[in-house]
């Protein structure tokens, strides 16, 4: 599948579904570069993750166990997963007209014992972040292994979704329409997880004045 017959698939399921999730989506090579650097970045690059809101420390760590670091462009890899992710940001924009305008990211390193509890990406009404990529870097993930990410419904308990997190996998979806969580890893758990927000300009003010 090319990349544009791939980007397309995705617009059309996000279209049709509000999500979509294909095994070898990510380019090899690029998740290859990414795997390697994820593992080779220094202990003091990750830092433990928050929740969003001014819930103390402790809080936090009942929610979610992984440690976080925000991808840039100051690194090869970093370079071309946001280039690739302009690309499935310009499919998007143009299949589907959602107006995605900015792009941030971060990789997740879960360890044996981590979790993320259910929760949302986003809130109704708030227009911050509207779609949610989640990219696997993990050759030779095995079941035993656990860290499946579960997609809810809207509402309702049984799950859409079961994906593990396995190297090339890509999950896309609405930010606001879908609770998910990550099961706790019994093994190292690497995976990107990134955010599409629109032009909200209500914290810097990028909107042209009108
Ligand atoms: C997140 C998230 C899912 C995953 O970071 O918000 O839901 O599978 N990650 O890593
Ligand atoms: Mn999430």
């Amino acid at each position: 599948m090319s990349a544009n017959e791939l980007f397309e698939q995705i617009a059309e399921e996000i279209y049709q579904q509000g999500y979509s999730v294909l095994s070898h989506a990510l380019p090899e090579p690029l998740c290859q570069a990414l795997a390697v650097e994820v593992r080779a970045l220094p202990k003091d690059r990750f830092s433990r993750a928050g929740i969003g809101r001014q819930d103390a420390h402790i809080k936090a760590e009942t929610i979610r166990r992984d440690e976080i670091c925000w991808i840039d462009n100051s690194t090869e890899p970093g370079r071309e997963w946001l280039a690739w992710t302009g690309e499935l940001q310009q499919a998007i924009n143009r299949r589907l007209f959602l107006g995605l305008f900015s792009f941030e990211s971060h990789y997740a390193h879960y360890q044996a014992g981590d979790f993320y509890k259910v929760h949302r990406d986003a809130f109704r009404g708030q227009q911050n972040r509207v779609l949610t990529v989640v990219a696997y870097l993990n050759p030779d993930w095995r079941i035993e292994d656990g860290g499946e990410l579960l997609v809810y419904p809207d509402e309702g308990n049984e799950p859409l979704l079961q994906v593990l997190p396995e190297f090339g996998t890509l999950v896309v979806f609405l930010s606001e329409e879908f609770p998910h969580e990550v099961l706790p890893a019994q093994a190292d758990r690497y995976s990107i997880a990134g955010w599409y927000r629109i032009n909200s300009g209500n914290s810097h003010r990028v909107d042209p004045d009108s």
